[in-house]
């Protein structure tokens, strides 16, 4: 069985917040966030515009790519940690949004490292029943909803978009879509970076809303520490599992874009060229679970990635969660 990617898309709402804007709302300066994280501006999505609509504005334009109807997908998994609802599910309303007549749907929770667990999930999916001929993996987020906007340790990191990518079985014995992988989790470390309100723990209340539990808490040091590491054992561990050598066969790398120190420090380290390495950060920040998927979609868009091609995507967030995935495209 082959399983190759049929189509990729994605959507970046269209108002931007520059780092300028940032200046007039908490103490911070273009320079330090510049220096310190790589990021000059993100994209905000419009208030009447949720997770649903840039997820089904994604999976539109992959569809397109692919030339393929809505109403052909098996599946759509939407990887988010900012859902339409707690339930129903994000993916449940891209099914209305795009009239799936047979759509299978579901969200994915693994914070920044979503979109590589739906291509896990997805695959895996598709690989134990035949009758998924195409899913759609899905990274969505509207974080600018979770931020606080008063915290200037948090608030100038994130971003709202949308990535997708279509998978298609095409069983013909072909070597492409997802090839080898490492995915990982410790929850030892779920403490350095979560969002502690709303959930069985602190469920929604006056005192949670003025504690500003609703919003994204991170101990950045840490995190940043952990980070490189782990997608560099990562890489390195699919690099093993596949027989390739990083730095001769990957055509290119998309990272998670969290900081562009972090994507640098993860390049140096598996010696490969800051060409071969996918960056946007400074345009859109970070947003988490659509990170690798509108990287993805901009390296074949933009050329970058032909048919053919192997890609290497690595990615690490909130649990901790963390993996690398050799994709041929
Ligand atoms: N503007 C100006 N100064 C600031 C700002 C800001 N926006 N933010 C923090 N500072 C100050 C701090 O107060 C501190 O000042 P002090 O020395 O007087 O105490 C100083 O800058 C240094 O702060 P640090 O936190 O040590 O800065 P650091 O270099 O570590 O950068 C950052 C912080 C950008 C958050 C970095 O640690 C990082 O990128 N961490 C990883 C983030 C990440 O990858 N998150 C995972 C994904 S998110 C998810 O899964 C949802």
């Amino acid at each position: 069985m082959s399983i190759k990617i049929a189509g990729t898309g994605s959507y970046i709402p269209e108002r931007v917040l520059t780092n300028a804007d940032l200046e007039k709302m908490v103490d911070t300066n273009n320079e330090w966030i510049v220096t310190r994280t790589g990021i000059s501006e993100r994209h905000i999505a419009a208030e009447n515009e949720v997770t649903s609509d840039m997820a089904a504005a994604a999976c539109r334009k992959a569809l397109e790519a692919a030339g393929v109807d809505a109403s052909e997908v098996g599946a759509v998994i939407v990887a988010t940690c900012t859902p339409d609802y707690t339930f129903p599910s994000t993916a449940a309303n891209v099914h209305r949004k795009l009239q799936m007549s047979k759509a299978f749907c579901f969200d994915l929770s693994a914070a920044c490292c979503g979109f590589l667990s739906a291509l896990e999930t997805g695959t895996s999916l598709m690989v134990a029943n035949k009758k998924y001929r195409y899913v759609l993996v899905v990274g969505a987020e509207k974080l600018s909803t979770i931020v606080n906007w008063e915290d200037r340790s948090t608030c100038v990191l994130f971003g709202d978009g949308a990535g997708a990518i279509l998978l298609e079985n095409v069983d013909d014995g072909s070597d492409s879509g997802l090839i080898a992988s490492d995915m990982n989790t410790d929850g030892n470390w779920s403490d350095i970076l979560k969002l502690p309100g709303g959930g069985s723990v602190n469920p929604a209340s006056h005192e949670t809303v003025d504690a500003k539990l609703h919003a994204i808490h991170m101990q950045g040091q840490e995190t940043f520490k952990l980070a490189v590491n782990a997608m560099v054992s990562a890489c390195r561990k699919v690099e093993a599992d596949a027989g390739i050598t990083i730095s001769e066969d990957i055509k290119v790398v998309v990272p998670h874009q969290a900081n562009i120190r972090i994507i640098q420090a993860v390049a140096k380290r598996l010696g490969i060229t800051e060409d071969q390495v996918i960056c946007n950060i400074n345009r859109y920040g970070n947003t988490s679970a659509a990170s690798v998927a509108i990287g993805f979609d901009e390296a074949v868009r933009t050329g970058k990635l032909q048919r053919g091609d192997l890609a290497l995507l690595a990615s690490f967030g909130s649990g901790l969660v963390w993996g690398a995935q050799l994709v041929r495209y």
